[in-house]
């Protein structure tokens, strides 16, 4: 039986959720043109479309708003980030971003550009997107495992340690401005990289020189696994974690939107004082002045407060904990989910779920709108209208080796009783899985077609 961990805090205000018809779903969908990303939340009553951003705050945090001080240079609230930065993951130069992408456009805008590649162990699609965009190749090096559903390697968002040092070899050490790990790794499923992985990533970089940098998002989830998982770590804190995997890195991208359990904010940091100088001027053209990156000065005092949060055992035992919960509910109705689940999501698994659809058929998408059309459930596709690529010469399309439907879980918003009303939607969409219909795309964009495609049922 699938066990729940009670919520180490109690409910102080509340959010009116919407219920609406059968009826209302069918024309909201249409609508939306078979597209989540098109729905208006209004029409939405489980809304699993991101972890990112959609956290509620503490009354703690809270209090913190009304601490800002909005002073355009040095902040009260900037200094208090930046001690918590340095206290966490051990970095004195750092700039607050307005989101992960803010973070990530200033970076590569700096050290990427035609000819260089990025490796990554999976890239996230808006870190993708922001070094294809300058002309630079993104590739991905998870270790196979990770990419087997139901392979219960107990870190299958690892990098493939050997894949990098031969494409290290391939494509040339000048050619690699930097390589990253994006922990959790969010694209096989939130799955967590061991420390051990961390430490032999960073020993074969040094030894070519590569810079070691850190996608941070869901940093406290990651480290919540190796103090579980990792043979050593269950008697140290997850700070204690946390300082010794971000002593390998040279740097870190961070989305504060996930395990900053803020609703926006970013962080990036470095150890070289050269482009630390070019990251602040870039940032003062694109985000703002470097005590406050983008960002409201309450905003950087939410996010000092919400960094020290997420580190929080307990809270990380029942936010990990919920998300297994769910999993496990799902497996007792024998739906097929990403074994074992991730530290922020349950990841469906399409290509076994709706094994009639074939994959040009969008499969991962059809089920987002089942899920939608039977219990006002919003989950969001990671496969091929995420993640194909086609061949500009020959027009030829690849698609990814996934099909997932990602419910991602909002941090400490929704109790026991939303997650067993998703378990039995979704095992009732699993019972009538026949009569789902595949898409056929009729809209799409160049870039990061997946916000803005639209589609018909292939009926
Ligand atoms: N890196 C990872 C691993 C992410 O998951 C995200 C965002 C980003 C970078 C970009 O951060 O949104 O603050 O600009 N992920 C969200 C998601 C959108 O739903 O997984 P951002």
């Amino acid at each position: 039986m699938a066990h729940y961990i009670l919520e180490p805090f109690k409910i102080k205000s509340v959010e009116a959720m919407p219920v609406t018809t059968r009826d209302a779903r069918v024309q909201f969908m249409r609508e939306a043109g078979y597209n989540i990303f098109h729905l208006p939340s209004r029409a939405v009553t489980i809304d699993f479309l991101t972890d990112s951003g959609t956290s509620a705050m503490s009354d703690h945090q809270w209090a913190g708003i009304m601490e800002g001080d909005e002073a355009y240079a040095g902040s009260r609230n900037y200094y208090h980030l930046r001690d918590v930065v340095k206290d966490i993951f051990g970095f004195d130069l750092f700039v607050p971003t307005h989101q992960g992408r803010g973070a990530e456009q200033v970076l590569f805008s700096i050290v990427t550009g035609p000819g260089k590649t990025i490796p990554n162990n999976t890239h996230f699609d808006t870190t993708r997107a922001n070094i294809e965009a300058r002309g630079a190749a993104a590739r991905d090096l998870v270790i196979p495992e990770g990419l087997a559903p139901t392979n219960r390697h107990p870190f299958k968002g690892n990098m493939d340690v050997a894949a990098l040092e031969k494409l290290i070899q391939q494509v040339g050490v000048a050619n690699i401005p930097l390589a990253m790990t994006t922990i959790t790794n969010n694209a096989v499923g939130g799955q967590p990289v061991s420390i051990a992985n961390i430490r032999a990533t960073k020993e074969l970089l040094a030894r070519y020189q590569i810079p070691f940098y850190i996608d941070a998002c869901r940093y406290a989830e990651n480290c919540y696994f190796i103090q579980q998982r990792e043979p050593g770590y269950r008697d140290k804190s997850i700070k204690e974690i946390a300082r010794e995997l971000f002593s390998y890195a040279d740097g870190f991208t961070m989305s504060a939107k996930k395990d900053g359990l803020v609703n926006i904010g970013g962080l990036l940091a470095t150890r070289d004082p050269a482009l630390f100088e070019q990251i602040q001027n870039r940032l003062i053209l694109t985000e703002g002045f470097p005590t406050y990156g983008g960002l409201a000065r309450r905003d950087l005092e939410a996010l000092a407060r919400g960094l020290v949060e997420a580190t929080d055992e307990k809270y990380l035992a029942y936010r990990t904990g919920q998300v297994a919960y769910l999993a496990e509910r799902l497996l007792e109705s024998g739906v097929p989910i990403v074994e074992p689940p991730g530290g922020h999501a349950v990841f469906l698994d399409a290509k076994r779920f709706l094994p009639h659809i074939p994959q040009t058929q969008f499969p991962a998408q059809a089920l987002t709108v089942a899920l939608y059309l039977e219990g006002g459930i919003r989950a969001v596709e990671i496969g091929g209208v995420m993640f194909a690529q086609k061949d500009a010469a020959t027009g030829n399309v690849t698609y990814p080796m996934l099909e997932l439907v990602r419910l991602a879980i909002p941090r400490r918003v929704y109790t026991q009783s939303h997650l067993d009303y998703v378990a039995e939607v979704i095992t009732k969409v699993y019972e009538t899985r026949e009569s789902v219909r595949g898409l056929k795309m009729v809209y799409e964009q160049a870039r990061l077609r997946h916000f803005t495609a639209r589609f018909v049922s292939t009926n």
